[in-house]
Formats: structure tokens, C-alpha cells, sequence
């Protein structure tokens, strides 16, 4: 797919290059930074329609993300973005870079320290639009003439290219300089040769430990990634992998990456370290355990056992229940909706909470993962959207301190810390703090305040 319609953007980026030198600073000032800033995803967003910004995996860094990881990224020497876009983290390693003498020499250096690389030409073109816009702007700031034409500027900005990811760092040996990285979030096949997973992978996970691997010893890698790579169950390898070669030095919760991306982003910061074998994850990965036990010291947890578009109607009829009749009940009996089923049921009382759960409150004001108290006699079919919870021991009070644990705010913080995609997994569920007391505690501190105000 291309991504042409935003070479319309490119032009006026390079207009505005042009007339630098004719219009006095203070008239361009402010164009150029909205160009230097939030612009270029803005108009992305305008020209470029959606199914293609997908399919390529074009969402550039806003302002704010690129802030927070710009103060991640340390002195070095040289930066390099294999996944480049509108160049914004390039841009901020630049913001670090020296001046020149004159902004000629400022970009004559930047084209030997800068690399970069995409594979939309409408992209490449206007990263290097904007990193001539950016050295401009420090030298008008110092005082400074312009003194090279656009053109002569954007060739000597070559380090910045149409190029493959993949192979540019195939053909890497050992970069000396920091990485920089926000690729593309996509899924894509796991390589033949992969060791961490199989079938079809985030694109960021293949591009992040490629480039990683392709560092020299001591050098800087930052990268923004979706956080399933941080919280998934199933990129456990990665990240034993990614540990394996890199020194974590932080791993930063983010949040959603921009108003318009509905993905949670983390920040991972570390240095090319010799490959040595990882026991334990890092503790920067998520919070540690804060109590002795967890929910699964007291009750088995399992994902519901229908896949209702695929398993067959055979079998006896049964209750079936689904994550609407969950609402944000406290306690339902068993449905009336039957469905024939010849696999695993489950036997009440249990909790059942939905897997899809996003940070924060739901929109009732409930707790992310509030849970409802199932009852009755009867075995029930429960569908894979679910997640069920069967106290070990039986025990109707157990389920009732664990509908008290899980809609307390303390549990609600940490899972926000712990997993940010949009979905549960049975993993995470397993290791929330078992701490019934401090529940019930937070519960009565909670109900004082709403009494006195
Ligand atoms: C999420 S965007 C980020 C761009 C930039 N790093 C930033 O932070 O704003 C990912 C970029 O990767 C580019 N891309 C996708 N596949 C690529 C590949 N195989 N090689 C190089 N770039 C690629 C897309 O065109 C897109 O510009």
C-alpha cells in the first residue's frame, strides 16, 4: 500500500524550508515548530486513510511520548531508527546532538551521526524536511544565518533513507551507536529460525530483538513497544530473550500511546550487555509481589471452555453463560440459557469476571476486573470470554472476600501496573495479591469518607 498522499505534506514542509531564508525568524517560528512537533501524525492522520496506516504500521511519536523518551536517551555519538517514520525520535536525538559552526556543518555532522531508514519514501522525505527544519531553528535561535539551500541540506542528511528494516539489520554486525525504536505494531509470522515463539507474533517484538541483538557491547537501545511485549503470558520468551542481550535499565509504563491509537505503550531503556543466560525475569518488567499469597493460593483459575462459534451442539443441555450476563452484578444465579456442551463445566460457586478489561474504571465506575458471585446447583457451560474462578475449599465466604479483592482500588492499581492490553490473562489473575483484609479495610476507610462528606 502506499502512503503517497502524504507527500502533499513533504511539500509543504520543504516550502516552508525554502522561505527561511527570505521571511524574518519570528514570522516562521511558530510554523516551524508545529512542524517539528505533533503535526506530522496529525496530518497522517488527515491524509494517509486509515486501512493504510495500518497495514504499514504508521503511527507516528506524538509530543508527549517523544518527550519522556527523550529523557531516556543518554550522550552517544550516534543514533540510528531502522523503522524511522517522520523521523520524531531522531529528531529527538538530534535535539541532544551539538551545533556545527554553521547549520551547513550542523547537517554535514547530523548526516554522519543520524541514520535512519522506512520504507515509505513520502516518510524518509519528510524526516529529513524536518530534521533540516529542526537545524534551522537552533541556529535562528543562536543568531545564526541559513546558510546551505534546502536541497544541498537534505543531501547531506543521506544517513536518513528508504531502506528495510529487516535487511539493513541483517546486514549489521555491531552498531556502535544507540538504537532507537517505535516500529511497526503489526503481526507477522515468526521467523523460521525464531526461538522465543511460533506462528504469527507482534512485528515489534521481531524488529525489537533483532535490533537489539545488532548493538555493540555497552551501546544505548530505547525503544517504545505495545505492552503485551511487557504483560503477555505468551512473549515470556521474549523477554527472557531481550534480558538475555540487553541490561534493563528502566521499563516505563506509558499509558495509551496517543488519543487516537486505542494501544497501551511502555518505554524499555537498557545497554548491550554479553549474551548470558536470564534465570528471573527483571523486577522492572511489573510490580512485585506485595503480599505472601496470591488468588491462586485459594482458588483454581481457567479461561471458560466454549468457543461458541466452534464447538459443536452435542452433548448435554446446560446453563450457558456468556460475559453479558456478568453486567456489573455482584451475584447471579445460574441462566436460563441453554446450550449443549460435551466439554468441561464448572460446578457453583465461582467468580466469573470478563477477560476484556482495559486500565482504569469501567464506564459504570466499577473495578477493572469486579467479579460476580455465580450460584446455584446445576453444572454450567461457560463461555471463553470468561474467566472463572472456583475456590478450592468451596467456600461461598472465599468467593465473597475474593468479589472484595478484586473490586478494591489497591488491586485495581496493580493490575493497571501489571497489564495494560486489553485484555486478562489467567497468569495475571493468578498472581493479583491475595490480601482479603486489606480489601475489607479499604472497603470501610471508603465508606467513613462517603459518610463524612
Ligand atoms: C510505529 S511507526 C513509528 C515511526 C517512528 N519511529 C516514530 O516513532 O514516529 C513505524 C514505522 O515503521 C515503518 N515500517 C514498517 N515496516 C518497515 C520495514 N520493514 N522497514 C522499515 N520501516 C518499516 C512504517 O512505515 C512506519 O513509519
Amino acid at each position: 500500500m502506499t502512503t503517497d498522499s502524504y507527500l502533499g505534506y513533504s511539500d509543504r514542509l520543504h516550502r516552508l524550508a525554502s522561505d527561511l531564508s527570505a521571511k524574518p525568524w519570528p514570522v516562521s517560528r511558530g510554523e516551524v515548530q508545529s512542524a517539528l512537533n505533533g503535526q506530522a501524525a496529525e496530518q497522517l492522520r488527515v491524509l494517509v486513510p486509515r486501512t493504510v496506516r495500518r497495514a504499514e504500521g504508521a503511527f507516528f511519536t506524538g509530543s508527549h511520548v517523544r518527550a519522556r523518551f527523550e529523557e531516556l536517551l543518554e550522550d552517544a555519538t550516534a543514533f540510528w531508527d531502522p523503522a524511522c517514520g517522520a523521523g520524531d525520535l531522531l529528531l529527538a536525538a538530534a535535539g541532544k546532538q551539538d551545533l556545527g559552526a554553521s547549520m551547513r556543518d550542523t547537517l554535514d555532522l547530523w548526516g554522519k551521526t543520524l541514520r535512519g531508514g522506512d520504507l515509505q519514501p513520502s516518510f524518509v522525505r519528510t524526516a529529513r524536511l524536518r530534521l533540516f527544519l529542526l537545524a534551522a531553528a537552533r541556529h535562528k535561535e543562536r543568531g545564526d544565518p541559513i546558510d546551505v539551500d534546502v536541497a544541498s541540506g537534505l543531501e547531506l542528511l543521506k544517513g536518513i533513507r528508504v531502506a528495510d528494516a529487516y535487511s539493513d539489520l541483517e546486514k549489521t554486525r555491531s552498531y556502535s551507536g544507540t538504537l532507537l525504536l517505535n516500529p511497526p505494531f503489526g503481526s507477522v509470522q515468526a521467523p523460521a529460525d525464531c526461538s522465543w515463539a511460533g506462528g504469527s507474533v507482534s512485528q515489534a517484538a521481531v524488529i525489537s530483538l533483532m535490533s537489539a541483538s545488532k548493538i555493540g557491547l555497552g551501546q544505548q537501545f530505547v525503544a517504545i513497544l505495545p505492552d503485551v511485549l511487557r504483560s503477555g503470558s505468551r512473549y515470556a520468551r521474549w523477554r527472557s530473550s531481550i534480558e538475555s542481550i540487553i541490561d534493563l535499565r528502566s521499563v516505563n509504563l506509558y499509558g495509551q500511546f496517543d488519543d487516537h491509537t486505542d494501544v497501551d505503550v511502555f518505554l524499555l531503556a537498557g545497554r548491550r550487555r554479553r549474551q548470558r543466560h536470564v534465570r528471573e525475569p527483571s523486577a522492572l518488567w511489573w510490580p512485585q509481589r506485595t503480599s505472601a499469597s496470591t488468588i491462586e493460593d485459594i482458588f483454581k483459575v481457567s479461561v471458560g471452555t466454549v468457543v461458541d462459534n466452534r464447538d459443536p451442539h452435542a452433548g448435554p443441555k446446560l446453563p450457558f453463560l456468556i460475559a453479558r450476563d456478568l453486567g456489573d452484578l455482584k451475584e447471579i444465579q445460574a441462566p436460563d440459557r441453554t446450550r449443549q456442551f460435551a466439554g468441561r463445566t464448572f460446578k457453583p460457586p465461582f467468580v466469573a469476571i470478563r477477560r476484556t478489561s482495559r486500565p482504569g474504571l469501567r464506564s459504570g465506575g466499577n473495578a477493572r476486573a469486579a467479579g460476580t458471585l455465580v450460584t446455584g446447583t446445576q453444572d454450567i457451560a461457560v463461555d471463553n470470554h470468561i474467566i472463572v474462578m472456583k475456590s478450592q475449599s468451596g467456600s461461598v465466604d472465599e468467593c465473597n472476600q475474593l468479589i472484595d479483592v478484586l473490586s478494591s482500588p489497591k488491586t485495581s492499581a496493580w493490575l493497571d501496573n501489571r497489564i495494560r492490553c486489553r485484555h486478562l490473562t489467567v497468569g495475571v489473575v493468578r498472581s493479583i495479591p491475595w490480601s482479603p483484609k486489606a480489601a475489607r479495610d479499604e472497603d470501610s476507610v471508603a465508606q467513613e469518607l462517603s459518610v463524612d462528606y
